[in-house]
């Protein structure tokens, strides 16, 4: 066993098991002997899940409650958007499930081809510590809906929503053996799994690192990956723009679950002539962000997920100054690893402040003097997961579209996505999609059989 703690006070929560390779031996071979009968029903498949999406629903509280306080977020959101996202893609990966036709390709007067997709059976997932009930549901919806079984690994922070979510699936009539849960470590559990020869694929979310690990590993036997990573995303703020719609913009994605987010915009670019103005619209925006105990329903921000977590922004700030926000509203508890909500103004460009993803409540603001600085400013990283543009010009929208290198382009809005909208990192942000119908297409095999009512001939009896 191990322990999860609460991030909230630093208490302890509960014991874990702790997986190791045996275990997750014994998980892949439950999900193998579950999938011809998975695979084989679409309309049965649809039905399930639409259950799941039920329950869900109907157990918002718990799963906010558990999920709040194993992970700190604000349960106004792991109650409210988590839930209704999480069900929703349940929802929208049902409607799939009994529609996955394939076609045929005509071949002349005597042949057809017949183009099938077919599920792979076992798909491993393995999930970051971030959202870990929305993330979990982004892996499991569109993996079964294709007829698949899987293993799902949630973060070692974060296990007990993801259990919850297990008990849920039951009660919704999921078979035994479709989705099955080890919890444990990276090293102990999730490596074995991506290894494990009986997986037909590997879903994962979490770091660049661990993601470039795992697809190394992946290649060593020819499997399947799908990659969600980090990102260093801009918020782009021309001088044309609703200041204060885009500075509630830049304060929602920069503090959103203390700054955990991947599509998180906390680098934000703003055009010189307005920056004074940017920037008092955002302190006068997260002046009010009430910091504190992530159960209170009022709380908008609480602590970051753990000790290292922590550890990790503070070494990442340590260099720059800034100014700390939400000041009046800011009620960390004791023990609890919380960090105050910062903008920072100044810093040295070639900087880790700068360069790598931060992965706490810490916006970056740096001025552009001209539209074709802003542009190369934006795509001046690594990462290409996502980026948001402010504008009130068609022209500058439409170049935003083309110019930007990353998954994900919100023009005059940020984080507004759907089931159906799919995401796929550019860059090192990620390989593959999640959510829309290009995900699903991900977890399922071509197969294409030919038949011929005529005769056929052998061209070895052609003669030139
Ligand atoms: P991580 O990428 O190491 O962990 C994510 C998941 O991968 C966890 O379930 C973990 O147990 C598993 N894992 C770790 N090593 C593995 C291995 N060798 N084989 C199979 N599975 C393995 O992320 P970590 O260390 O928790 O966070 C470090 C940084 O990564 C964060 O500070 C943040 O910047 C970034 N991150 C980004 C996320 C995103 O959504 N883009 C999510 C989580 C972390
Ligand atoms: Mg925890």
């Amino acid at each position: 066993m191990f322990e999860t703690t609460s991030p909230i006070d630093g208490s302890f929560l509960m014991n874990v098991s702790r997986a190791k390779a045996a275990d997750v031996d014994a998980a892949v071979r439950s999900a193998a002997s579950s999938a011809p009968s998975w695979g084989a029903d679409g309309s049965a498949r649809a039905t399930v899940m639409r259950q799941i999406a039920n329950e869900i629903r109907q157990q918002a509280r718990a799963l906010g409650t558990i999920e709040t306080l194993d992970s700190g977020r604000a349960i106004a959101d792991t109650a409210g958007a988590s839930v209704v996202h999480s069900a929703g893609l349940f929802d929208y990966y049902a409607g799939l499930a009994d529609k996955l036709h394939g076609s045929t390709v005509p071949m002349g007067r005597e042949a057809t081809a017949l183009v099938e997709r077919e599920p792979f059976g076992v798909i491993a997932a393995i999930a970051p510590w971030n959202y870990p009930l929305l993330n979990a549901a982004t892996k499991i919806a569109p993996i079964i809906a294709c007829g698949n079984t899987l293993v799902l690994k949630p973060a070692e922070q974060t296990p007990l929503v993801t259990l919850i979510l297990a008990r849920l699936m039951q009660q919704a009539g999921l078979p035994d053996g479709v989705v099955n849960i080890v919890t444990g470590f990276g090293a102990e559990a999730g490596a074995p799994l991506v290894a494990h020869p009986d997986v037909g694929k590997i879903s994962f979310t979490g770091s660049s690192a661990t993601g470039r690990h795992i697809a190394a590993e992946a290649g060593r036997s020819l499997k399947g990956v799908v990659l969600e990573l980090g990102g260093k995303s801009p918020l782009v703020v021309f001088e044309d723009a609703d200041l204060q719609r885009a500075a509630r913009a830049a304060v929602f994605s920069t503090f959103m679950n203390a700054g955990q987010t991947c599509t998180s915009c906390a680098r934000v670019l703003v055009a010189h002539d307005v920056l004074e103005q940017f920037e008092a619209h955002c302190r006068a925006e997260a002046a009010s962000l009430r910091v504190g105990d992530p159960l209170d329903p009022e709380t908008q921000i609480g602590p970051i997920v753990s000790v290292e977590q922590l550890e990790r922004v503070r070494r990442l700030t340590a260099g720059v100054s800034g100014e700390q926000v939400a000041k009046k509203e800011y009620r960390p508890i004791g023990g609890g690893h919380f960090f105050p909500p910062t903008i920072v103004s100044r810093f040295p460009a070639d900087s880790d402040f700068a360069r790598e993803e931060i992965f706490g409540p810490v916006m970056a603001i740096r001025s552009f003097q001209s539209d074709e600085e802003a542009w190369s400013l934006a795509n001046d990283t690594a990462y290409g997961l996502a980026g948001s543009v402010w504008t009130s010009s068609l022209h500058r929208a439409e170049q935003a579209r083309r110019r930007l290198q990353c998954g994900i382009v919100w023009i005059n809005c940020v984080h507004s996505l759907s089931a159906g909208t799919p995401v796929s990192g550019h860059k090192t942000s990620g390989l593959g999609i999640e959510y829309g119908l290009e995900a699903a297409d991900q977890y399922m095999k071509v197969k294409t059989t030919v038949m011929m009512s005529g005769a056929w001939n052998s061209p070895f009896a052609t003669r030139l």
